[in-house]
């Protein structure tokens, strides 16, 4: 490694790293995780770190809370390239790398006015993620419509 480390943000004593976002990312992750301003966490966000493998990462470390990581994979919608890291007592104790899920549910907006998950139903929106060449692509489960661009801007 001759990238010289610099220590932008300081290691957390406790709680969740999400790390290796894609670049830009890292506001989407968290509404995702649906942590926002009223959360009362304390969370670091670090946004276009330059990094060996990635033009610009995005990090997110939420303080003395422990995501469960298997709930993490939508992540990988917009950056699938992210890490969970769990912080106990200052040491990496969990590393899961996120995987792309089969099916999405309540993350994303169905594009079709007239969904049934657009509606005043109480029925969240439903999407299974198919391989569309090196991307993916979003398959509404009730009304077929296809998201097959921009998935960021179609969040919940
Ligand atoms: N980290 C942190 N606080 C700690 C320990 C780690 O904020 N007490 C952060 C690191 O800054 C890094 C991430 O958690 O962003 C993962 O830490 P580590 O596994 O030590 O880093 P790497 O080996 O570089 O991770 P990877 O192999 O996933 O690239
Ligand atoms: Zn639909």
């Amino acid at each position: 490694m001759t990238e010289k480390r610099e220590l932008r943000v300081k290691p957390i004593v406790n709680g969740t790293v999400i790390d290796h976002i894609s670049g830009g990312q890292a506001l989407n992750v968290l509404k995702i995780l649906g942590i926002s301003s009223r959360s009362k966490y304390v969370v670091s966000v670090l946004m276009n770190v330059p990094s060996g493998e990635m033009k610009g990462k995005d990090v997110v470390k939420i303080e003395n809370r422990e995501l469960d990581p298997e709930e993490l994979d939508s992540i990988a919608l917009i950056a699938p390239k992210a890490t969970i890291n769990i912080i106990r007592n200052y040491e990496v104790v969990g590393k899961h790398r996120v995987v792309l899920p089969k099916e999405v549910s309540g993350i994303v907006r169905c594009g079709n006015p007239n969904c049934i998950s657009n509606t005043n139903e109480p029925v969240a929106s439903r999407f299974m993620v198919e391989p569309a060449g090196e991307e993916v692509q979003l398959r509404c489960s009730y009304c077929e419509f296809v998201i097959d661009q921009d998935i960021a801007d179609h969040l919940l």
